[in-house]
């Protein structure tokens, strides 16, 4: 698993460079659980399981994997956002 789970929202949390992005727990694709995909800091990618659809975190567009559009993600605002209980 990747990132932080946020069950009632349908998302996790990944940190990139200390900015934080929310990420669909769900590959655009076919549902993949993106939670339990590839996340790589360097690149700010994560890849899906499944089919292996890679995305870019800060922009959410489709780098790699059958077409299947963005990954809905968005960056958090750490004024606003609770601190994640881990
Ligand atoms: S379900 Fe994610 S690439 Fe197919």
């Amino acid at each position: 698993m990747v990132g932080t789970e946020n069950y009632e929202s349908g998302t996790f949390i990944v940190a990139v460079e200390g900015v934080q992005y929310r990420v669909p727990a769900h590959c655009p694709h076919r549902g993949g659980r993106m939670d339990h995909g590839v996340f790589n800091e360097r690149s700010r990618t994560i890849t899906c399981p499944l089919h292996k659809s890679t995305f870019r975190v800060d922009t959410g567009c489709q780098l790699a994997g059958p077409e299947c559009g963005r990954l809905a993600t968005e960056r958090v605002d750490s004024d606003t956002e609770p601190a994640p209980n881990i």
